[in-house]
Order: structure tokens, then sequence, then C-alpha cells
């Protein structure tokens, strides 16, 4: 490996990413690979040598807002002072992994692709640009094993992503993600649980379990644990605050719920998308569960933990989508009252078996319905913050407000922001990556105001 840390060291990368935490996690490995080469990590696209786009296309937007700005890169020039005569381009991720080398076709002055399963290669590719190779791919379809003996540089030092399955096997009609990030693995319990501990005894404070569904996890392994045992065992670990994403409401287990009474460590929120509050809509995209047995799940969560923050991910203009569906939909979201709501519009993704649905709404009535829900979200939003005022949260702080640097800004148990002036004498950089009780004092649709305690 020493010529290849030597070609290394002089360089500059650069790591821009799009899509979800699978992929900002892979992030952090990606930087933690190439910053034990030797090659220096630095903040724009213009004083790299090496960038690396990991990509996402779950919707259609997203796909092409990156292959615009990978097309735009022929015209950056490279930074003085490079030792390379031409910018070297890495395109992973998603994109990555559903195009592979057709993106050469598009995109000539791309070095180099790589897909989901194939993080550990990319060293060994770029050192072949670097040695004269031209177009570089490697796609497989499935890892051998779980990449997390690769090194890793997180973004933060107080909270750090642990994926405990990658892949997915849900194949929801719309849902490319099946595709390009395999079948479901699962991570062993005592990998996870060293992971954690590692983190811990690092000084992280907040940990999140990720997984396409997390609540699958295990049913690949010898024994079968359940989700439940990994949250208990990370918990056990002392970690202070414990998250998970995604969660599958088909697969939410009672025993899973319960824990949210039992386990301090688990921070009373829960992201759990519905997609849609209509039955045959849930039915077309093959989500196994109805509007009833969804609501079922919310009124468990309220009885086991009052004041739970609830969130969703939803999906309007479905093929097929007929207004009293949509109706369905908007009944759902102003009932649950969720804290936040990610609302997407459907895109068609070929490949995906809804890509051949029929539907014939027009694009106006869906932009429509899309803004009617956005209304009843941001209203669910501020009254779930208004309850907030008046209480005493712990924030997490992260760092300072982008609008004005006197204010701190972090999260709640409940994952809300919360901005809060920094003290007279304190210093942000003692306070961020510190848990510090804030008296909330003002509640808007997005974000709660208040003064450390
Ligand atoms: N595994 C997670 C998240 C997957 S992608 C889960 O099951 O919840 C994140 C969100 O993108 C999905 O929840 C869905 O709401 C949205 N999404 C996925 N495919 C989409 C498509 N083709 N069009 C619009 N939104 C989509
Ligand atoms: Fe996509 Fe469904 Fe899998 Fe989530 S559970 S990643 S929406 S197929
Ligand atoms: Fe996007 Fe891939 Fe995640 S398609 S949402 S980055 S799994």
């Amino acid at each position: 490996m020493n010529g290849t840390t030597s070609s290394f060291m002089d360089l500059t990368f650069h790591v821009q990413t799009f899509g979800c935490q699978m992929n900002k996690h892979d992030s952090e490995r990606v930087t933690g690979m190439l910053e034990s080469l030797g090659s220096s990590c630095v903040e724009t696209i213009e004083d790299a040598d090496v960038v690396v786009f990991m990509t996402c296309c779950v919707r259609e937007a997203a796909d092409v807002r990156l292959l615009g700005q990978v097309a735009s890169m022929k015209n950056v020039p490279l930074r003085k002072g490079s030792p390379l005569e031409k910018r070297i381009i890495a395109v992973g991720g998603c994109i990555g992994q559903r195009d592979g080398d057709k993106l050469f076709g598009e995109l000539p002055h791309l070095d180099v692709v790589f897909g989901t399963n194939n993080l550990a290669s990319l060293p060994g590719m770029l050192k072949g640009v670097l040695e004269g190779d031209r177009h570089v791919v490697e796609t497989l379809e499935e890892s051998e094993s779980f990449p997390t003996d690769l090194p890793i540089t997180r973004e933060n030092s107080w909270a750090a992503w642990l994926p405990i399955t990658i892949g997915c096997n849900n194949f929801c009609t719309y849902c490319i993600v099946p595709y390009v990030r395999g079948r479901e693995k699962s991570r062993t319990l005592e990998d996870i649980v060293d992971e954690a501990k590692r983190y811990v005894s690092a000084g992280v404070k907040e940990i999140t379990l990720l997984g396409q569904n997390v609540n699958s996890y295990g049913r690949d392994l010898y024994g079968k644990p359940r989700f439940a045992d990994v949250l208990e065992a990370v918990a056990d670990t002392g970690i202070e605050r414990l998250r998970f994403a995604t969660s599958h409401p088909k697969d939410l287990t009672d025993e899973v719920i319960a824990k949210f009474g039992t386990l301090d460590a688990l921070m009373p929120a829960l992201h759990l998308p519905a997609q849609s509050g209509s039955d045959s809509i849930l039915k077309a995209m093959h989500r196994s569960y109805t509007v009833e047995h969804y609501l079922g799940l919310i009124e468990k969560l309220r009885d086991v933990k009052p004041g739970i923050s609830l969130s969703t991910d939803i999906i309007v203009g479905f093929p097929g989508e007929t207004e009293q569906d949509f109706m369905g939909t908007y009944r759902l979201v102003e009932e649950v009252g969720y804290s936040q709501v990610f609302t997407f519009i459907y895109s068609k993704r070929e490949g995906t078996p809804a890509a051949s649905y029929f539907d014939d709404t027009p694009r106006e009535v869906i932009q429509e319905r899309f803004d009617r829900l956005r209304e009843v979200v941001e209203r669910g939003a501020y009254d779930f913050n208004q309850a907030q005022k008046g209480h005493v949260v712990d924030v997490l702080i992260e760092g300072a407000s982008k609008k004005d640097s006197r204010i701190a800004t972090g999260h709640s148990p409940e994952n809300i922001n919360v901005h809060a002036p920094i003290p007279e004498g304190a210093v942000l950089e003692d306070l961020v990556g510190k848990i510090v009780p804030v008296k909330i004092e003002e509640a808007r649709t997005w974000y709660l105001r208040g003064t450390m305690v």
C-alpha cells in the first residue's frame, strides 16, 4: 500500500453528498479512507484535486441536479499548485450503482464510477486513474461483508450514525432503493455493540441506528436477534441519546414500542413513514398495512410515551390517486399532528413497478394537493411546538445559528431545532457537543427559542 499512500499524500479531496443518511454515512467512510491514505479533505470543489459525488436517485429532481453538477465540473479550473493535470471526478452512491459505466457516455470527463457495495475499492480505483487509467468502474451487485472495517471520519464528534442493516427487501412499488442498495443484510449484534461502545468512550452523546427498515433487523442472522434486542444492548452501553431510522409500520412491534417507556436513552421521537392515508393507495404501493393499523400504532406509542414527537414521509400524486384518496392522507396528517412531515410529489422511477401504472391526474391537480397538504403539515408542526412553551428541554448543542453567531442551536429530545443565545461569558466552543437545559419561551413552526438555564 506504500506506493498508493505516497501518490495520495499531496492530494486534496472533497466529498459532495446527496440523499439519505446511508449516503452521509458512506461519505464519512470515503473521507476516512482518503484521509488515512494521507490526502487532505477541503471545503470546496475549487480547492479539491479529487471530487467524489455520493449520489441519490430516489426522485428525479435529485438525479437531474446531480448530473448537471457533474457536467458543470468541466468548467471549474484546477487549484494552483495541484500535482495533477486534470481534476479527478468520481461518482459513487446510488446513481453510480444504477448506471455504472453508462455514465461515461453522458459525462466523458468522469474518471471513476463506483457502486454502493464498492466503497472499499475506491482508493484502488483512484490509484489506477493516477497511473493513467481512464473510466474506471466497479458496481458489484452485493457486498460480501458489511463495510464496517473501513476507516471513518465522522462529520462531528458528538453524534454518530450507526448502520445496523443495509439494503431493503420491501420493494414498495414506487421505490428504487432496493434496486440500488441490494437485499437487506444485518450486522451482528456484537459488531453493533462494539461500535457503539467505541463511540461512547470517544465521548459521543447521540447514536442514530440506521437502516431502510430497522424493524426487520436480524431476520437473516443466526438466532434471529430482534431490533428490540439491539435497542436494549445499545442503550446498555451508556449512550446518552439513542435514535433510529427508518421504521416500516408493518414491522414495528409492540416490543419496540414498549422500549420508549423503559429505555431512558431512547429519545421520545419516531419517524414512521405513512406514505399515504388511503388504503387502496397503500395497497398499490405494496406497503402491507392499512390506515387503521397505522393509527393503532400511533395510539400505542402515545400510550407508552405521551408527548412523543412523530414525523413521517408522504407521497402525493401516486399513480391513480383520487381526490378521495388524497383527502384520506390530509385527514391522517391532521389527525396525527406530526412535528415534521417530509412531503414528496410522486416521481416515476424507471425499473420500479409503479413506473408502468396508469395515471391521468394532471400535474396542476397534484401540485394543488401538495400545497394543501403543506398547510396542514405546518399547522401540525406549529401546534406541536406551541405545546413546548414554558418547558425546560435538554438541548444537544451543535453550533451557532447561521444567521447570528451569538445564538447556539441544537436539538431537543423530541428532535426539534432549538435556538438559545450564548450566555454572557460563555463561548460556543465550550457548549458544542454538550447537553444543556433550555427554557422554551417562543415557538415557531420549525424551531423553538429559549434561554439556557
Ligand atoms: N426506507 C425508508 C426511506 C426510503 S426513501 C422508508 O421506507 O421509509 C425516503 C422517502 O422518499 C420515502 O419514505 C418516500 O416517501 C420517498 N420516496 C421514495 N421513492 C419515491 C418516489 N419514487 N417518488 C416520490 N417519493 C419517493
Ligand atoms: Fe423504499 Fe419501501 Fe424499502 Fe423504504 S421500505 S427503502 S420506501 S422499498
Ligand atoms: Fe437516495 Fe440511495 Fe438513500 S437513492 S435516499 S441515497 S438509499
